[in-house]
């Protein structure tokens, strides 16, 4: 069992939990992630570990409550406790001195790009965050990137904080000068997001990688839920990624397979609302 130290909402639907597990914390490496169970009638949870506190034992993990699993894990108070954190999972960030690195976060997907943009300038790389948003509610951890990042851009798509426009705008900036140009980039958020991304940066050859979030089931290679399709070979995410080469990964295909999921959640969340 693993406790819960700390449960705070950060925007609408979307809470940070610190949680009690020592040996992820010791082990873990930025682009991991965990496998988390409420309990044992629960679904597996793939959760990006958004940071780690060895000397306490503790990681905190960034969680989206849009379906059934997840909500019930964030309606649990501190103190409470969830079954399973299984992990550190998947690769580590692949990191190496690039230079000038443009971090791109889309909504949620920020909270996965935080420990790869933390880690980037622990070795050295300037980096450029660039964080989008639907509006001012939806923008997260623009003062934590702030502490190491060498600038913050914040756009939103109604102009209620930072540049209106998307996270794209900013990204072309710095391709074409305006701002300081990136030598590679980095990308988590919804598929369109970082399939634009890799259209933006591929004209001029800029290193791109990409975190996918798939469906996963098991973590382990074995079940083949989180198949993708990088450079025309099939990958597993769990276990060959989650960070691939943007460049080659057929977004199309990753967002058919999303798509196939939707209703079921959808199914569930009207499930959760007609309880007592
Ligand atoms: P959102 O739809 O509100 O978009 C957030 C921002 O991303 C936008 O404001 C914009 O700046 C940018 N964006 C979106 N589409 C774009 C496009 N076509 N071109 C350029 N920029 C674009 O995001 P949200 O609702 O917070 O995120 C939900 C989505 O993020 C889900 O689909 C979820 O699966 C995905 N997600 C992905 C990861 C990952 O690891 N890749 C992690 C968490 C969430
Ligand atoms: Fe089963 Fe990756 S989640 S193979």
């Amino acid at each position: 069992m693993f406790e819960i130290i700390a449960n705070e909402t950060l925007a609408p639907m979307l809470h940070r939990m610190v949680v009690k597990a020592p040996r992820v914390a010791k082990a873990r490496q930025a682009g991991q992630f965990v496998i988390i169970r409420k309990d044992d009638e629960s679904e597996r949870v793939p959760l990006t570990i958004a940071d780690a506190d060895a000397a306490n034992g503790t990681i905190t993990l960034i969680i989206q409550s849009i379906g059934l699993s997840t909500q019930r894990i964030v309606a649990t108070p501190v103190g409470g406790h969830l079954r399973d954190v299984a992990g550190p999972l998947g690769l580590p960030t692949h990191l190496k001195k690039w230079g000038n690195v443009a971090c791109v976060g889309g909504g949620v997907g920020t909270a996965v790009l935080y420990p790869l943009a933390k880690a980037l300038a622990e070795v050295g790389n300037d980096v450029y965050a660039i964080i989008g948003a639907r509006s001012k509610d939806y923008v997260i951890l623009e003062n934590e990137l702030a502490r190491f990042a060498k600038a913050v851009y914040v756009l939103t798509e109604d102009g209620s904080a930072g540049q209106k426009g998307l996270v794209t705008l900013a990204l072309k900036d710095m391709i074409e000068g305006r701002l300081p140009k990136p030598d590679a980039v980095f990308a988590v958020g919804p598929v369109p997001m970082m399939a634009a991304v890799a259209e933006a940066t591929r004209p001029a050859g800029i290193p791109t990688t990409v975190s996918l979030n798939p469906i996963m089931i098991d973590g382990t290679g074995m079940c083949g839920g989180c198949r993708v399709s990088v450079g025309g070979q099939t990958k597993f995410a769990c276990v060959d990624g989650p960070e691939f080469d943007g460049h080659a990964v057929d977004f199309k295909s990753l967002s058919n397979r999303l798509k196939m999921y939707r209703r079921h959640e959808e199914e569930c969340r009207v499930g959760l609302k007609e309880k007592p």
